[in-house]
């Protein structure tokens, strides 16, 4: 009998449904294949949560979140709900399901496919063939640390404050995972901090430093973060995995995916210490193009694809669905992100139904 997975849909805002929606197809498809059997439960986040119930992350959806194998998630973010307060905004969404799930491995591989080397804005030879594992630590940082705000002082003049903060345990347990990820690949891990300055990431290093001598079959470097962000435009190809904390990873992460020529083909996988995880595209929820069927869904399918392969132990299908992007580029239809001359110009629906049409 195959195996069956619960998965819960959050579509979220502005071309999260979109895309989600043709991951689900591919999904479906592969069911109907007979690799496993799905029930699919949907459920609104971010701006949509609020507008359905008043808040980003409603009950309903986290407790949906929290009882499924994983999580296929869209994008989060609305414009119009800006003025909102910050614990309503919808981004709100995705910060409190990381914390609630303690999801603190967040894996953005960039790697660039033949097709695309010319889409990048760095020339063809630095970048093809680029394939590098950003792992990013989720729930720490200052991101999450205590206390932040916005307080008036003595002279009435406003300050605002966050605080930087990792305990041990959070730089090893990201530590461990970037160490046997590199397992799997070239066995390098570069780790990336701003020990020269701030003593949280003083911390990192020595942490870093220590654990590398559990893994001597892991070559371990270290880089400042303003090096790190040139040298991925310098020569990106040196790295294999490289691991870092969670504002340095969202800024890195960033910036790897435009090597890969469109951010729309990046996907992301959100992990806890069991593997269960939170599955979605690295791009935004992006507004202008949203309801156009203009956005490439290619990032969302990829990232079902990890879902499969990271939280179902269903790597034959998961690998299915990656040939099947990559037939789907070679076979020169393009969203207009990935546009190259020669292409037929295709929408969110043609490239789902292409993908489909490759898994055969
Ligand atoms: C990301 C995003 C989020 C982040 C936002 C939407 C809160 O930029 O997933 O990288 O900063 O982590
Ligand atoms: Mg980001």
């Amino acid at each position: 009998m195959s195996k069956h997975l619960n998965l819960a849909i959050l579509p979220g805002d502005g071309i999260g449904p979109e895309i989600t929606q043709q991951a689900v197809r591919v999904l479906e498809r592969l069911a109907a294949q007979g690799h496993f059997s799905l029930t699919l439960e949907q459920a609104p986040v971010g701006g949509a949560g609020y507008r359905a119930s008043g808040h980003p992350l409603p009950e309903a959806t986290l407790r949906l979140a929290k009882s499924a194998d994983a999580i296929l998630f869209g994008a989060v973010g609305d414009f119009t709900l800006d003025s909102l307060a910050r614990e309503l905004r919808p981004e709100q969404a995705i910060l409190g399901l990381r914390k609630e799930l303690q999801l603190f491995a967040n894996l953005r591989p960039a790697i660039i496919y033949p097709e695309l080397a010319g889409a990048s804005t760095l020339k063809p030879e630095v970048v093809s063939g680029l394939d590098i594992m950003i792992i990013r630590e989720l729930t720490g940082d200052i991101y999450f640390g205590q206390p932040r705000g916005i307080r008036v002082l003595e002279n009435g003049e406003r300050e605002g404050f966050d605080t930087m903060v990792y305990r041990e345990s959070e730089i090893v347990r990201i530590g461990r995972l970037a160490f046997e990820a590199a397992r799997k690949r070239d066995r390098r891990v570069c780790s990336v901090d701003k020990a020269n300055v701030l003593e949280t990431t003083q911390l990192w290093r020595d942490v870093m430093t220590n654990l590398g001598k559990e893994y001597p079959d892991v070559a371990l470097s270290h880089m400042y973060v303003d090096n790190a962000a040139m040298q991925l435009l310098k020569d990106p190809k040196q790295f294999d995995v490289l691991v870092t904390g969670n504002m340095f990873g969202d800024i890195l992460s960033d910036e790897a995916s435009m090597l890969t020529g469109s951010i729309g083909m990046l996907p992301s996988a959100s992990l806890d210490a069991n593997n269960k995880g939170l599955y979605e595209p690295i791009h935004g929820s992006a507004p202008d193009i949203a309801g156009k069927n203009l956005a490439n869904p290619l990032a969302t399918i990829l990232s079902a694809a990890m879902l499969l392969r990271y939280s179902c132990g269903l790597s034959q299908a998961a690998d299915q669905i990656e040939l099947a992007v990559r037939k789907t580029l070679s076979s020169g239809i393009a969203t207009p992100d990935i546009y190259r001359e020669g292409c037929r110009r295709a929408g969110t629906v043609e490239m789902g139904d292409a993908v489909i049409a490759a898994l055969a």
